[in-house]
Order: C-alpha cells, then structure tokens, then sequence
C-alpha cells in the first residue's frame, strides 16, 4: 500500500488499525478492487478479499467484475459469487454484454440491484448504474458506474448522466462512490473534477494500469485516473502475451485467453469523513495462489 492524505490540511489516517467509536458512524472506509480478469483474478479475490476488510476494517466493498468470465463478460454466477466472497457492489464496464446470459441476470437474478452497469447505456437495457444501500456501519451510501465516450461506443454523455442521476439521491446519502469506466486519461480526470466535492471518490477502470495519479481533490474528492486490474500481469492486459503480440503483428484478430503468472490484485482504500474523503492509498496483493 502507498500514499496517504494530500491537500487542504487533512487528517492523514493510517489504514492498518483505526478503532472508530460507535457514535461516528458518518465514518467510513471504502475499498474497491479493480477489473477481475478471469481465473486467476477470482482466485486473488478469494485470497484476498476478506482478509482485506478485516485488516483495514473496510465498510464498503466494491469490485468491478466486467472481466470474471475468462477476461469477457460476467456471469449471474459469477456476480453472486463475488457478493458471497464480501462484495457490496458489482460494478462493470464495456465487458459486461459480452455473455448473454448477464441480461437475464440483470433483469430478474437474486442480487441484480448490486450487479451495475454503466449508467449512460440505453435505458431499453436491463440492469441499472446507481445502486443505493446501508454500510455494515449504518451508514446510507451510493455506488455510481458510468462509461467514458473518448475511444469508446458514442453513449450518452456521463457527465449529464452523473447530474441527474446525483439528483435523485437524498441528501442522508453523503458517501458515493462513482466507478468511471474509460479510456482516456483526460476524460476520467475531467470527471473527477466535475464531480469533485459531490462525490467521495471517482476512481477509473478500464485500461488495466494502475496509475500513481492518488489524490484528494480541493472539495474532498478522491481520485485516481486508473486503479489496475486484479489478474495476471505476466500477459498484456490479462491476455496471454504472444496472442496479443500476434494481433500487433499480423493485424488479425484472433481469440484470446487469459494469461498466468505474476497475478495481482489492485486496489484502492478511501476513507472519508461525512461523506468527503479523507484519505485515498493503492493497495496490492500479490498472488499466493497455485495457478495465478
Ligand atoms: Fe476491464
Ligand atoms: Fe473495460
């Protein structure tokens, strides 16, 4: 784990044992884990996960798991599992119609209110990008998953998306958490900034690169422009490294499997203090697990 708390004389917050009393309930950590890809990113997660939330005594979980199913898609099984292992939220991104069976799920599966899409896709598809709860501390909380447009499908604009869907939300719910799946860099730190002091944290998802960009914004925003992926950093990606070297050189576009080896899961902790973050720290595990 790296960093800390940065601008405006916050508190800095160690990570490693907060005893918090039980009146201070608008206090609460949130960590979020970056794109599960395929097998070895669920084995990190079963490794991983709730050993993290003990230590760190985490509030609110959430993952994004548009890569679960073999690095395309998730699956109804998939999602339920990630819940089971300690998950709030699933998020997604641009993956999560690669399986067919997810619409199902988004429409009528056990937990499908926890399972997002992004937002800003049409509305005639199933599922839904905000979902609203209660953490373990008692505190409301909101999860937000959205798209970027720059080298992306047109949808409709995020930004506008994030206006009236912020809109709909009592102001009992101070801590939200917006999961922006993009590409370009300058995008998501443009919505970081257009959200900055209406939301605890915008972090990105997508590239599969975890950035050193951490940051608190002025009006108590945490950011960061890319918080990695949770799979095997021996391929490109997540993808088997001589496949994807052969699409570079032949321009062929042939299918692609998940790569092994040197697996980890990224992440990142953000506390914050009535909704506005307080600190914001990387956090990575590297695998333990046989077959990552
Ligand atoms: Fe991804
Ligand atoms: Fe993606």
């Amino acid at each position: 784990m790296t960093g800390g708390s940065e601008g405006r004389g916050r508190r800095t917050l160690s990570f490693t044992s907060v005893s918090r009393p039980a009146a201070e309930r608008s206090f609460v950590k949130i960590l979020f884990v970056g794109d599960i890809f395929a097998s070895p990113g669920r084995a990190l997660l079963r490794a991983h996960l709730s050993e993290l939330v003990a230590r760190h005594q985490v509030d609110l979980v959430v993952v994004n798991g548009e890569n679960a199913a073999g690095g395309f898609g998730i699956t109804g099984a998939l999602a339920e599992e990630m819940l089971a292992l300690g998950a709030d939220v699933v998020t997604t991104g641009n993956h999560v119609w690669d399986r067919k069976e997810i619409q199902d799920y988004l429409r009528s599966g056990t937990n499908a209110a926890r399972v997002l899409r992004p937002a800003n896709f049409p509305p005639t598809l199933p599922g839904q990008g905000l979902y609203q709860g209660v953490t373990r501390g008692g505190e409301p909380y909101a999860v937000l998953n959205l798209q970027g447009r720059v080298y992306m499908t047109p949808l409709d604009c995020p930004f506008r998306k994030a206006d009236e869907l912020l809109a709909t939300l009592p102001a009992t719910c101070r801590t939200i958490f917006v999961d922006f799946h993009a590409e370009a860099t300058s995008e998501k730190q443009a919505m970081g900034w257009y959200l900055d002091g209406r939301v605890t944290a915008v972090i990105g998802t997508h590239t599969h690169v975890p950035t050193a960009d951490e940051r608190i914004l002025p009006h108590g925003t945490a950011f960061q422009t890319d918080v990695g992926m949770t799979g095997a950093y021996a391929g490109i990606i997540g993808c088997r490294q001589d496949e994807v070297l052969s699409r570079f050189l032949t321009g062929v576009h042939t299918r692609l499997e998940p790569a092994e080896g040197d697996a980890c899961l990224n992440g990142v902790l953000i506390e914050a203090q009535d909704g506005k973050a307080v600190s914001i720290a990387r956090c990575r595990e590297r695998s333990t697990v046989v077959g990552c």
